[in-house]
C-alpha cells in the first residue's frame, strides 16, 4: 500500500481525533497545544501565503522526551506529522498538505552549552538564529550563517534546509559547520549524534542525512555547531556596474584584491532594487540605478580595520579606473553598513508584498548567472505576457553561483506559471545547475526532482526514507516525488 498521495486521491493516514489530542495534552500539557481555529492559521500558512494546510492541532513539546512520546504515538496510530520551526521556508515544506499534526519546535529553545575554547555551541532546535547570534556576540563569536529571516527562523529549520544565506562564501554551507545533532526518528527513537568534535571518522556520517532532509527523516531536537570568532572589522560597499559583463570583472577583481577578507558578494538587478525601494518604505537609496544596471554588495570581514579599509579602497580605485564601476557607496560606520544590507535583505520582502510571486532559487555556473532572467523575460515577450502582468527580476548570492529569480504578478496567474514551469527547471538542468540551491524542494519542486536526479538516486532516496520512517508519517508530500511507504 502507498501513502499520500494515493492514486484514488485518498489520504493514507489517520486524522488526529479528540482522543489523540488528549494523549498529546497528557504529554505536553495544555500550554503545549494549539487547537483554536484562529490560532492555527499562522501555522497552516507559509510566509508567502502560497500554501495552506488544514491541520487541527499544533503540538509544542518542551523536551526531547516529549518529542519522542508524541512521535511514538503518531507512529503507532499512523498519524502524519509536519515538523515546523520558524515557518519561514519558501517551498511549502513546513506546511501540511492536509490535516497532518504540526510539531512545532518553538519551545525547544534552550542554550545547552557553549565551549568558548572550541567555539562550539550546543542548543535546542527551536532557538531563533538571531537570538543565538546575540548570545554569541559578547562571547566574541558569531553564527556561521546569516539570512534575511534570521529574526524568525530557527536553527533546527536551518539545519533541516541546509540553509545558505549571505555567509556561504566565508563559512561554506551550513552542513560544514554542524558538528552534531540529536534527532528523534519517526517511531520515537532518540538518535544521539550530538558530538562536538571537529573530526570524527567513525563510518557513515549519519547526521549529514538529516541536514537538508526537510523533516522527512526525523525531527532535529538539538544542534551542536561550530561558531567562528566574530570579525572585528567589517566594511560594506554597494557598487554600480553598468552591465553584467563588468559585474563578472568586478567579482574577479574583488576576489584577487580582497583575498581572504572578502566575505560576501551579493547581486541585485535594477528591477530588484527598484521593487525594494518602491515597496519597502524606510530604505535609503544609495545611488541611482538605471534600467539594465546592477548593484553589487561587497562585504569584507577581518580583524584589522586599517588594513581592510585600505584593501577595499584600493579595489575601488582599480574598479573605477577600469570603468568596471561607475558609482558606489562605502559605508562609513556600522549603521550605514546595516542600511546597505537592508536593501538586499528587503528584496524578498518586497517580492512578497502585494500581488503574487513565483520564486526560483537555482545554482548556475557563474558566467551564466544572469542568463536565466533574460531567457524568462524573452519567453514572456514571446508569449505576449506584458511586463505589467509578469515582471521578472534577478538577485542573489553571486559569490556562490546562486541566483534568485522572482516573478511578480498582480495576482496568481496560471498562464504565467505555465510559462515558467517546467521551462525554468529544464533550463537550469541543461545549464548544469541545480533546481534548488538553498531553499530546498518542499512541496514546490518535488514533481521536478526527477529532472535533476536519476532513477537510481531517487530509488536510493526512497530506500533511505523507508529505513528511517517505515510508515512514511514524517512530512508526507514533501521532497520525494512519490511517498514510498510500506504500511
Ligand atoms: P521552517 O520553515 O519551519 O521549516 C523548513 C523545513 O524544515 C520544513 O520542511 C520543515 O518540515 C523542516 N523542519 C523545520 N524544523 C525542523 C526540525 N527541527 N527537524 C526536522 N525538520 C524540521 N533560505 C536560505 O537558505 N538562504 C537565505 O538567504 C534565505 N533568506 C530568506 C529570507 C527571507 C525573508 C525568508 C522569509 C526566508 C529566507 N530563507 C532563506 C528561507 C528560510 O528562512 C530557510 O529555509 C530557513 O532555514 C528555514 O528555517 P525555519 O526555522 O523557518 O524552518
Ligand atoms: C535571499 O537570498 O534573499 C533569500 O534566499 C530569500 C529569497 O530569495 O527570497
Ligand atoms: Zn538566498
Amino acid at each position: 500500500a502507498r501513502n499520500l498521495p494515493r492514486e484514488d486521491g485518498a489520504f493514507g493516514f489517520t486524522s488526529a481525533t479528540a482522543e489523540d489530542i488528549d494523549v498529546f495534552r497528557s504529554i505536553v500539557g495544555e500550554e503545549g497545544l494549539v487547537t483554536d481555529a484562529e490560532d492555527l492559521v499562522p501555522y497552516n500558512t507559509d510566509w508567502m501565503k502560497k500554501w495552506s494546510g488544514s491541520s487541527r492541532v499544533v503540538v509544542l513539546p518542551k523536551t526531547t522526551v516529549q518529542v519522542s512520546r508524541v512521535l511514538a504515538h503518531c507512529h503507532a496510530r499512523a498519524i502524519a506529522v509536519v515538523p515546523q520551526g520558524g515557518n519561514t521556508g519558501l517551498v511549502g515544506g513546513s506546511i501540511p498538505t492536509r490535516d497532518e499534526v504540526i510539531l512545532s519546535t518553538s519551545r525547544l529553545n534552550e542554550i545547552v552549552a557553549f565551549d568558548a575554547a572550541g567555539g562550539v555551541l550546543t542548543c535546542g532546535a527551536g532557538c531563533v538564529l538571531e537570538a543565538l547570534d546575540a548570545y554569541l556576540t559578547p562571547r566574541g563569536h558569531c553564527v556561521p550563517l546569516d539570512l534575511g529571516a534570521k529574526g524568525t527562523c530557527q536553527i533546527g529549520g536551518n539545519v533541516s534546509t541546509n540553509a545558505g544565506g549571505v555567509r556561504v562564501m566565508r563559512y561554506g554551507a551550513l552542513r560544514a559547520s554542524v558538528l552534531g545533532l540529536e534527532v528523534v526518528l519517526a517511531d520515537g527513537t532518540v538518535l544521539d549524534l550530538l558530538r562536538t568534535n571537529r573530526k570524527d571518522n567513525t563510518g557513515y556520517d549519519l547526521k549529514q542525512l538529516f541536514i537538508g532532509a526537510e523533516g522527512t527523516l526525523g525531527v532535529v531536537t538539538k544542534v551542536a555547531i561550530a561558531t567562528p570568532p566574530r570579525p572585528t572589522a567589517v566594511s560594506v560597499a554597494i557598487l554600480k556596474c553598468p552591465n553584467f559583463d563588468v559585474v563578472l570583472q568586478l567579482f574577479a577583481l574583488a576576489k584577487t584584491a580582497l583575498g581572504e577578507i572578502l566575505s560576501a558578494v551579493e547581486l541585485m538587478d535594477s528591477l530588484a532594487v527598484e521593487t525594494a525601494m518602491a515597496r519597502c518604505p524606510g530604505l535609503k537609496r544609495p545611488m541611482e540605478l538605471e534600467d539594465g544596471a546592477f548593484a553589487v554588495l561587497l562585504e569584507t570581514s577581518g580583524s584589522c580595520e586599517e588594513h581592510d579599509k585600505a584593501k577595499m579602497g584600493a579595489l575601488l580605485d582599480r574598479a573605477f579606473a577600469a570603468e568596471i564601476v561607475d558609482d558606489g557607496v562605502i559605508a562609513q560606520d556600522m549603521s550605514q553598513a546595516a542600511d546597505l544590507w537592508a536593501i538586499r535583505e528587503h528584496v524578498p520582502v518586497a517580492a512578497a508584498t502585494g500581488g503574487y510571486q513565483y520564486k526560483y532559487d537555482v545554482s548556475v555556473p557563474i558566467p551564466r548567472f544572469y542568463e536565466l532572467v533574460r531567457a524568462v523575460r524573452r519567453r514572456f515577450q514571446e508569449l505576449s505576457l506584458a511586463e505589467d502582468r509578469a515582471a521578472a527580476f534577478g538577485y542573489g548570492h553571486l559569490g556562490d553561483g546562486n541566483l534568485h529569480l522572482n516573478v511578480v504578478c498582480a495576482r496568481k496567474d496560471d498562464e504565467v506559471l505555465r510559462a515558467l514551469e517546467p521551462f525554468v527547471f529544464d533550463w537550469v538542468v541543461a545549464a548544469g545547475g541545480s533546481i534548488s540551491a538553498e531553499h530546498g524542494v518542499g512541496q514546490h519542486k518535488r514533481a521536478f526532482l526527477g529532472l535533476q536526479k536519476g532513477p537510481e538516486a531517487l530509488a536510493l532516496m526512497a530506500a533511505i526514507k523507508r529505513a528511517f520512517d517505515p510508515r512514511g508519517i514524517l512530512n508526507p508530500g514533501k521532497v520525494l516525488p512519490d511517498d514510498p511507504v510500506s504500511q
